[in-house]
């Protein structure tokens, strides 16, 4: 499968930095091919509603690192999200390049792709990631993807709360397990 991994930390090394390295070993060790991009680290600028995307053939009005994205995101199988939890969602930066989705909507919409999350955050109350479950299943009701399956890492504020923990598992075995068919992982912290 081809794997687009779109990153939203500004952290390079943070907590959920460590998570998408196990991901994507995980996933590059069952074969698959991954491209990854720190979104928080390229020139994405948001939408703004302009609709000249719209009158010309899904070319944006900005021209900047989407361009790098857009290719990978139409050959996609897969694409997952990874993002601290940022006021209960995800951040701005991750944001903004769904956002820029817009502009391939159509197309977006006509192909079929499962579509994964990886977050973390630093409280431990459960119902902390409910938005963020929420909007991806928005997300996937909307283009009409499938959803891929969920790392959730709670009481997870740096690298340290992550490293050998359930969650370190859990985000190589979501790696490993994609195929063709919907991927699940069991346990506390994923659905
Ligand atoms: C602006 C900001 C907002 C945050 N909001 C939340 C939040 O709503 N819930 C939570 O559990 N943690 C929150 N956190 C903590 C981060 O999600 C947590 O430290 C995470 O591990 C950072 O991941 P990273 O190192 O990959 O950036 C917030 C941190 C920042 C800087």
């Amino acid at each position: 499968m081809k794997v687009l991994v779109l990153t939203g930390s500004p952290h390079l090394k943070g907590t959920t930095a460590f998570l998408a390295d196990e991901f994507c070993s995980g996933a590059k060790e069952a074969g698959h091919e991954v491209v990854r991009f720190e979104t928080a680290k390229l020139d994405i600028h948001p939408c703004i509603g302009c609709y000249y995307c719209r009158k010309n053939d899904g070319k944006c009005v900005h021209d900047d690192d989407m361009s790098q994205i857009y290719p990978h995101l139409l050959a996609a199988d897969a694409v997952v999200l990874v993002t601290p939890l940022y006021y209960f969602g995800m951040t701005a930066q991750l944001k903004r390049t769904i956002d820029r989705f817009f502009s391939v909507n159509t197309v977006l919409r006509e192909t079929p792709k499962k579509l994964l999350l990886i977050a973390a955050g630093s409280d431990e109350d459960d119902w902390v990631m409910d938005a963020l479950k929420a909007h991806i299943h928005a997300l996937c009701r909307y283009l009409r993807w499938q959803k891929g399956g969920m790392v959730l890492a709670l009481g997870a504020d740096t690298r340290k709360d992550v490293g050998n923990s359930q969650y370190q598992t859990m985000a190589r075995k979501l790696g490993e397990g994609l195929s063709g068919r919907r991927t699940s992982v069991s346990g506390s912290g994923a659905s």
